[in-house]
């Protein structure tokens, strides 16, 4: 693997809820002691089952959201010390592409002025006949008409605002851009297009990305390392796109996603077994009570991250390998 554009080292972040039965405050930590490298110019993936942190993860890497404990740095720069304007320099250079592109386009505005904003934001606004120029660029760099400029978000379909959603992230050039389950409320013919788009892109700019998924198969279809979550810890990383997966958590995911529509993709519960509440997890692996494997160590102490024979990470006692 080549060196990281994006370092995350012991990286946390708790939430506080003041919800409990007696109305105490309980925390949970979101992310949980993260420490990985994003390749330049590679695909990581993320899977985990729905709420297991993936989201959060991507906002801590972009400092959207501050860590409760831990480092971020992108190309050599330490994310935690940088002030609002140097923050605001290097976030040029890294961007985000939602799920859903229709929450993240303010409907009251054309789609020439949603592909302008970014310029905006960063002070650099193109002027006089390059304003046109530029959206006329990105119109067709994601191969939509030029009429689509003075159209309304609610005027496109869902694809065509993924791609103008594509199109706004890509704007200023980026170097690493964030992929938040881009195709996740798209119908299966429209998804492979516009995974198709954003692999073209990952090759044409030598992007780094770090793309999150729900779907074990698509990841291994599009990605160089695969992170597998659970709980806001990672249990495991394979270093190559058809390693086997080794944690039985991860076995689990892929054996799930064979359903070829990706709505039902979304709902499959891998395995039966209790999933502990993230504001009480268990001494030992949080995995226990929904594994195969599991012995009377694993509910005893929790497994480490160490380092695998193929040249990846597991978190796990009794590993399949
Ligand atoms: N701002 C917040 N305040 C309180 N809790 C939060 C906040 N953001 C996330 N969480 C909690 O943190 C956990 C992880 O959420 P996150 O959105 O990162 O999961 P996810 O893996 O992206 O899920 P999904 O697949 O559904 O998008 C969840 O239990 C969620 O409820
Ligand atoms: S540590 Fe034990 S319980 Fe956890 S995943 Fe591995 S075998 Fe299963
Ligand atoms: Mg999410």
């Amino acid at each position: 693997m080549t060196t990281p554009l994006v370092s995350m080292h012991g990286l946390s972040r708790a939430f506080v809820s003041s919800k409990g039965m007696f109305g105490e405050s309980r925390t949970m930590r979101a992310v949980d002691d993260v420490t990985l490298g994003l390749p330049a110019g590679k695909v990581t993936g993320v899977v985990g089952e729905s709420g297991c942190g993936k989201s959060t993860l991507a906002r801590l890497a972009l400092r959207l959201i501050e860590a409760t404990s831990g480092s971020v740095s992108f190309d050599g720069v330490e994310l935690g010390g940088l002030g609002p304007a140097e923050m605001r320099q290097i976030r040029r250079r890294m961007q985000m592409v939602f799920q859903d592109p229709y929450s993240s386009l303010d409907p009251r505005y054309t789609i020439a002025d949603s592909l302008l904003e970014p310029f905006a934001i960063q002070g650099l606004m193109p002027v006089g006949a390059t304003r046109k120029e530029r959206v006329a660029e990105l119109l067709d760099m994601v191969g939509l008409a030029q009429s689509t400029a003075s159209n309304f978000p609610h005027q496109l379909s869902g694809g065509q605002r993924q791609r103008v959603g594509i199109a706004r992230a890509l704007a200023l050039k980026p170097q690493f851009v964030v992929l938040d389950e881009p195709t996740a409320s798209l119908d299966v013919s429209i998804q492979a297009q516009i995974i198709e788009l954003l692999e073209r892109f990952q090759q044409q700019f030598g992007l780094t990305y770090l793309f999150i998924s729900h779907d074990l198969s698509l990841v291994r279809y599009f990605c160089n390392q695969i992170v597998v979550m659970y709980l806001g810890r990672i249990v495991e990383v394979m270093a190559a796109p058809d390693a086997r997966p080794q944690h039985p958590y991860s076995r689990a995911l892929l054996e799930s996603t064979f359903a070829p529509d990706p709505a039902k993709r979304r709902i499959v519960q891998p395995l039966g077994g209790e999933i502990p509440s993230p504001f009480a997890l268990p001494p030992g692996c949080a995995f226990a009570a929904r594994c195969a494997n599991v012995s009377e160590r694993c509910r005893r102490e929790r497994p480490a991250l160490a380092d695998t024979d193929a040249g990846g990470r597991v978190a796990c006692h009794h590993p399949n390998r």
